[in-house]
């Protein structure tokens, strides 16, 4: 609650965007309390933060758990948050019993895992495993102006240790579901199975300025037009592939954006997401086909960036009995599922072996200032978090 006092929204939520003061008060608050409870804290070169609880063989690589602090524009104040402050709980949970660990415990904070000033999303991590350069992090625009590199260090958290250079045992992140199936099922504890694939594309329609009043509709070149049917077509194309395929438009910047202009330039970002890589790779091939065609059509040209590429995702079973077996131990009710959400978790796959605990949110909302978890929810996915590391601490 006190993290989400920092870019509080009238109607319960949160902004807090990547990089920005906001994002620098979130920083400072949670490395103040990592400190208070012991941890040693690290930055690396692109802004990801590790807070480190010493283990008895301090040489050996870290259990680590962790999330996001940033937020989508009319985010909630758990989405990302929960599973970072989840894992100070943990940490200032072993501290008041006084448990030694054999690994230590690393609580790391992804930037800007929403992508909302700064898109794509899930930077930090992608910089992590190194499937996106520090370079071409550096040089992220948001749409403000700012250069990533510059607002890293106006905010002081552009840190020494090169990116990906920190061996980790193992991650998990906690988090809320951000839908409504362990609420409808009234379960406490999702064990996740994997996540779905997600593909990004940012698209920019070039048309021409002209005057609304004496410019006839046949000699145009409306970049909004051809931007509005590249939208629904792509709606009609997810609509295709139902029940799992997601797509959708949610940010689309209009250049001049007067009322008076036929608009001539139009950014926006589509994303795609469904289980199956074979059915990301339909959608795409059919969203592009579509897209050139109604360029064509309404004289305007197109350029389509793809820029998130992440194929679905299966957590280890080692991780996911892992995760099975404390809600057991615990006794609480719990249910394998899928993430329809993406997630830093999904990354950090790739570099050790990952895994991730959900527990319910009211009606399945998130990506919604009205995001909500109860106490007793939240609690019981913490108590899960610390069986997790320290049975991975001790024993692997
Ligand atoms: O978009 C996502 O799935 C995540 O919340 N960033
Ligand atoms: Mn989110
Ligand atoms: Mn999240």
């Amino acid at each position: 609650m006190q993290m989400g006092e920092i870019g509080k929204l009238p109607h319960g939520g949160c902004c807090r965007l990547a990089l920005t003061d906001d994002d620098r008060r979130g920083r400072d608050l949670f490395v103040q309390w990592c400190r208070s409870a012991g941890c040693t804290v690290t930055v690396d070169e692109i802004g990801n933060i590790f807070a480190r609880r010493e283990g008895s063989e301090p040489s050996l690589p870290a259990v680590s758990c962790g999330s996001h602090l940033d937020t989508q524009p009319h985010g909630g104040k758990f989405d990302g948050i929960y599973g970072v402050l989840g894992g100070l709980e943990v940490v200032r949970a072993l501290n008041v019993h006084g448990i030694k660990t054999r690994r230590p415990i690393d609580v790391i904070v992804w930037a800007n895992e929403e992508g909302s000033r700064f898109p794509p999303g899930l930077v930090g991590s992608s910089a992590f495993i190194r499937s996106m350069s520090t370079e071409q992090v550096m040089d992220l625009r948001a749409k403000d102006g700012g250069r990533w590199g510059d607002e890293l260090k106006r905010i002081g958290y552009a840190g020494p240790q090169r990116a990906g250079d920190r061996a980790l045992d193992s991650f998990f992140e906690l988090h809320i579901e951000q839908g409504p199936l362990l609420e409808n099922e009234e379960k406490t504890i999702g064990v996740v199975k994997g996540i779905q694939g997600i593909r990004w594309f940012e698209l920019t329609v070039t048309g021409q300025d002209s005057h609304a009043g004496t410019t006839p509709l046949h000699l145009r070149k409306d970049a909004l037009v051809a931007a509005a049917k590249m939208v629904a077509e792509a709606n009609r194309i997810g609509l295709a592939y139902q029940p799992d395929a997601r797509v959708t438009v949610g940010r689309l910047d209009v250049v001049p954006n007067g009322p008076s202009t036929i608009p001539g330039s139009v950014f926006f970002i589509l994303d795609t997401r469904h289980p199956d890589r074979e059915v990301l790779g339909h959608i795409e091939r059919e969203m592009r086909d579509a897209v050139a065609q109604i360029a064509r059509q309404a004289n305007v040209g197109v350029q389509v960036k793809p820029t998130i590429d992440i194929d679905p995702v299966m957590f280890p079973a080692e991780c996911r009995e892992l995760v099975r077996h404390s809600a057991e131990h615990l006794g609480y009710s719990h249910k394998e599922m899928l993430s329809g959400a993406g997630h830093d978790a999904m990354n950090v796959a790739q570099v050790c072996p990952t895994g991730m605990i959900f527990v319910p949110c009211r009606s399945g909302l998130s990506h919604n200032e009205e995001e909500y978890a109860t106490p007793e929810h939240l609690a019981a996915g913490c108590n899960v978090l610390l069986h997790v590391l320290v049975e991975r601490a001790n024993t692997v």
